[in-house]
């Protein structure tokens, strides 16, 4: 937000930005969309200090072999934030179950006796419903998983055998530094030792506690104003902590204050990233990002509200006074000069692909120094980040990971003359030999096409691929349910910057991490001579 003592005025006080855009690389869009609220929201505003320097950066073409990376699929989960950021109160509240928590539980259950009674030890039977049972659980989860923050168990119940309880909870990963939680239930087989207290004997696998799957009956969420979605009918298996609904304008208190970012949530994909190689007009940001965390750290208004209203204004103002707009058709015109501009709508609109779009280099390149993406504002779509969890969560958060960067960098010897060599698949299983245990989970982020391309690290580890998870958004897949919602009830695509941003986070999760530049090859990251 902008602050109301500041001395610099922002780019027009009252005004509104607007931006409309070509097809042209998704990727821009987003940096786009970002840095207009970066200007927007985060004083002291770079931009507004005029500094020659930064003129000169945006207006004159720029050395064209700048090359962005595509591998990797960064967002602010993935680089700033103090961990567990939390915007609301009721985020903030709920606390971790700690080993000084179970403590305090179990001196509660019988101060002197943690223990069972005699007679339920000497029948062996076992009572889910006992509060001695999820402590032994809790405890048993502690030491298993020590990547995982735990939070919220639910009352065990009955599994499918007598000496079995099934169990949820709530969980983080450590190294995710949002505040999302996600959902496990696993099935325990739980015994009595001699001194009669129970124990954990067998831990089930990743979402193996089916009698307390939890029911997800939300019946609003994902549809918003303005899109005629179907409502979702009680008991599909939704996740009913995406609350992605586009906000009305009425509801919008700072939009009268000119501090609304209107934003076209319709965005076009650039053909690498999709199995058609064509661009693609037409995704939904919130298949990529976060909608639901954007709307909090930013006021924001859907393109399609924002028009309708502004429609009614100028009925309503009738002939004299419509709301002053001025319409900026050409990239050329940088934000310096529209400081004056007094209009209250300035509608930006993109007119020229990258590498000439100066609009393109703002927070990349020599621009990331003095322009920051506002990374607390972006991050993944929980949806993506659902199929992240599981996968991690299916390898009991027990793996290593490689990043393996071929495609056409490894094609273009003039800038990388040794990549291709140095990932070919006899020399990975060296290197990796040296790196990765023997046997390992060792999964594989990589944007190599040909899936057998790794067989050979087969015979050394237990590999994993991205698409041994294609079930996960496969036509049963919770994720495609939740997509096609998003798209009056038509598929999505599961598309190329998804796979990227399913991997990058995968990748990141892992404990041991291969990266290609400096690990697999001494070629620079940027091309040669770079590093
Ligand atoms: C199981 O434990 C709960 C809580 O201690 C108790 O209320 C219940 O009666 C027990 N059930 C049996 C069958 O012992
Ligand atoms: C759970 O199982 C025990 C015996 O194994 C049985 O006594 C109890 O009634 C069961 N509880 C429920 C809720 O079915
Ligand atoms: C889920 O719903 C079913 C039926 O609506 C109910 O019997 C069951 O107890 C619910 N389970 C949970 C974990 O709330
Ligand atoms: C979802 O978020 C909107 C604000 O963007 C809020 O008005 C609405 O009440 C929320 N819905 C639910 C079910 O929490
Ligand atoms: C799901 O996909 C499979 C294979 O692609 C196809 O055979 C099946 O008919 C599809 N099911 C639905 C419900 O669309
Ligand atoms: C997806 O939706 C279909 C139809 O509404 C439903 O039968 C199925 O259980 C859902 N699948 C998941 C994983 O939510
Ligand atoms: C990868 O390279 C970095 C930087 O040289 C180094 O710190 C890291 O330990 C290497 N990773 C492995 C798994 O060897």
């Amino acid at each position: 937000m902008l602050p109301s003592n500041s001395t610099t005025e922002p780019i027009g006080q009252n005004v509104i930005k607007l931006i409309s855009n070509l097809c042209f690389s998704f990727f821009v869009f987003s940096v786009l969309i970002f840095t207009i609220i970066a200007i927007t929201y985060q004083p002291p505003d770079p931009w507004l200090q005029s500094a020659p320097a930064l003129t000169q950066l945006f207006t004159q073409p720029q050395n064209p072999t700048f090359h962005v990376d595509t591998s990797i699929f960064n967002t602010g989960e993935d680089i700033t934030l103090p961990p567990q950021h939390a915007p609301t109160p009721s985020r903030a509240a709920v606390t971790p179950v700690t080993e000084s928590q179970i403590q305090i539980t179990e001196d509660k259950i019988g101060n002197s006796t943690p223990s069972l009674a005699s007679d339920a030890c000497a029948s062996r039977t076992l009572n889910c419903s006992d509060p001695r049972v999820l402590v032994a659980v809790q405890r048993f989860n502690l030491r298993a998983f020590r990547s995982i923050v735990f939070f919220e168990y639910r009352m065990p119940v009955n599994g499918s055998v007598a000496d079995e309880c099934d169990v949820a909870w709530r969980f983080r990963n450590k190294k995710e530094k949002s505040w999302r939680k996600y959902r496990d239930f696993r099935r325990f087989k739980i015994g009595i030792t001699d001194d009669c207290r129970y124990k954990v004997v067998h831990a089930g696998g990743w979402h193996s506690g089916s009698n307390v799957r939890p029911n997800r009956t939300r019946a609003t969420g994902a549809g918003g104003r303005g899109k005629s979605l179907p409502r979702i009918s009680s008991n599909s298996n939704r996740d009913d902590e995406i609350n992605d609904t586009i906000p009305s304008l009425g509801s919008q208190v700072n939009f009268r204050n000119g501090k609304t970012f209107v934003m076209d949530l319709s965005m076009c994909l650039a053909a690498t990233y999709n199995p058609s190689n064509k661009d693609e007009e037409g995704k939904d940001f919130r298949y990529y990002f976060d909608f639901e965390h954007l709307k909090e750290e930013a006021s924001i208004v859907e393109e399609g509200e924002f028009l309708r209203d502004w429609k009614k204004w100028d009925k309503n103002n009738g002939k004299k006074r419509k709301v002053p707009v001025k319409k900026v058709v050409t990239h050329k015109v940088t934000p310096m000069q529209l400081k004056k501009d007094k209009s209250t709508i300035i509608w930006r609109q993109f007119d020229a692909p990258e590498p000439e779009n100066y609009w393109y280099r703002v927070c990349e390149g020599q621009a990331a120094k003095y322009v920051q993406r506002p990374w607390h504002a972006l991050w993944k779509s929980k949806r993506l980040m659902n199929i992240v969890t599981e996968i991690s969560g299916r390898m009991d958060w027990d793996f290593d990971a490689v990043h393996v960067i071929r495609g056409e960098k490894a094609e273009r010897k003039d800038l990388w003359p040794h990549l291709d060599s140095d990932t070919s698949p006899d020399a990975l299983v060296e290197k990796l030999k040296g790196m990765v245990q023997p046997w390992r989970n060792l999964y594989i982020a990589t944007n190599e096409p040909f899936y057998n391309y790794f067989d050979k690290l087969r015979s050394n580890f237990k590999v994993h691929l991205l698409d041994d998870y294609k079930e996960l958004w496969g036509n049963t897949s919770e994720w495609y349910n939740e997509t096609s919602l998003l798209n009056n009830g038509k598929p999505v695509e599961f598309d190329g910057y998804m796979r990227v941003a399913v991997d990058t986070e995968v990748f990141y999760r892992g404990k041991t991490r291969v990266e290609t530049f400096y690990n697999l090859t001494q070629d620079c990251k940027d091309g040669v001579n770079t590093c």
